[in-house]
């Protein structure tokens, strides 16, 4: 088996993701269970606003904190951060945002997911913009593919970091340069990696960046980050409220003039549960060590592959070194059950994956054990001969 490094000694998984004792999920990259700290951020939370109001003060505080630890966690500074209501959002910041001009282009692929793509097409259809969408092989792409796209009038590369039916994962920091190099912004959907994968956003190249909490990040649905390179910020025009403006507690003044960083992208109230539910998750990340979470998902994720080929399921996604994440898709032998009735079957057992794009897709994370990945492989169908 392949190394896989142990939990903390003062982590006990069952107790932490009480999940463990009813189901075997490995779904990651769908709606995730929420950490323990984040539960406990909403109970208390709950309660508070039940019982006492007038806490307004310490929550926004805590929202503070919590863009603190956002941008501690992907390698930004606070006023680079804005809390969106999800990945959509905060693409649609870049999307509505800029002054998109006829012939502008903008790079993508054709398996990325609709809130990557939907966008593009509205620019195209509403100002001439030229979406590229560039077809994967086999389960991957080449840097040099997306290179080779670019044009003088290419405005923008739209990429998820780690694509959602492959779990192939970009090389930004390459296409990223060389972006940066000839004046092209590179905006990423980052939810299929923050909380499974170390994202620097620096480090990367990355101009905006998006990430919803309910995937890797094991926090609820509804509040996620927002990520804009700090001399962008004055470039994208923001949805207007009350709260963008750098006196926006002075509500008989109207001075309109909008906040310098980020928060001027957060046009009214927070969904304070949402993003200090986040913190709390964020906070565990950054205790229990990316680089940790990283290994370990490395090694369940090896491990299945491992698995499935001895039991001659096709593993799809790339095994290359720099295009691993923590999903892994793959296709039952021919001749057997249909993907649709092997998912069914497994959930019948409590065991969760989930079908993608016609393939099977596995998401583990760094919480869950060889066992598990054990418990999913032996309950597959073996294969019939064709
Ligand atoms: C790559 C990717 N982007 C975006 C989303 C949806 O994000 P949200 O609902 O936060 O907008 C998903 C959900 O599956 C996804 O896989």
């Amino acid at each position: 088996m392949s190394e896989i490094p142990a939990l903390p000694a003062d982590f006990d998984p069952r107790a932490e993701f009480p999940i463990l004792n009813s189901w075997t999920f490995l779904n990651h990259a769908g709606v995730a269970p929420i950490s323990r700290p984040a539960r406990e951020a909403i109970k208390t939370f709950a309660e508070q606003a039940h019982r006492d109001a007038y806490l307004t003060g310490r929550w926004y505080a805590g929202v503070e904190r919590v863009r603190e630890l956002a941008a501690t966690f992907i390698g930004a500074r606070p006023a680079e951060i804005a809390f969106a209501k999800n990945t959509s959002e905060g693409i649609a910041f870049v999307a509505s945002g800029m002054d998109w001009r006829a012939g502008d282009q903008i790079i993508s692929t054709a398996v990325e997911y609709p809130s990557m793509i939907y966008p593009w097409m509205d620019l195209a259809a509403r100002f001439g913009v030229v979406h590229t969408q560039l077809p994967e092989h086999q389960g991957r792409f080449t840097t040099q593919q997306v290179l080779d796209a670019i044009t003088p009038r290419t405005r923008m590369v739209a990429l998820s970091h780690v694509e959602f039916a492959s779990g192939f994962r970009h090389d930004l920091a390459a296409i990223g340069k060389v972006c940066r190099e000839r004046g092209i912004l590179l905006c990423v959907d980052a939810i299929q990696s923050a909380g499974a994968l170390p994202v620097d956003v620096h480090a990367l190249h990355i101009d905006f960046l998006s990430a919803d909490g309910h995937k890797w990040l094991l926090a609820p649905e509804g509040a996620a980050i927002f990520f804009c390179r700090e001399t962008l910020i004055p470039t994208l025009r923001p949805e207007i409220g009350w709260m963008n403006v750098i006196n926006a507690n002075d509500y008989s003044r109207h001075d309109f003039t909008l906040r310098p960083d980020a928060r001027r992208f957060e046009c009214g109230s927070h969904n304070i549960p949402g993003v200090l539910a986040l913190g709390a998750s964020i906070e565990m990340f950054l205790k229990i060590t990316p680089s940790l979470i990283e290994q370990r998902i490395g090694g369940l994720v090896s491990h299945l592959r491992n698995r499935l080929a001895e039991k001659s399921y096709r593993v799809i996604s790339s095994d290359q070194s720099g295009e691993t994440s923590g999903i892994v898709a793959f296709e039952a032998p021919g001749g057997g059950a249909s993907h649709g009735e092997i998912v069914a079957e497994l959930e019948r057992q409590r065991i969760i994956i989930v079908e993608r794009q016609g393939r099977l897709r596995a998401s583990p994370h760094f919480y869950n054990s060889p066992d598990d990945i054990d418990r999913l492989v032996d309950a597959l169908p073996d294969g019939r001969e064709t």
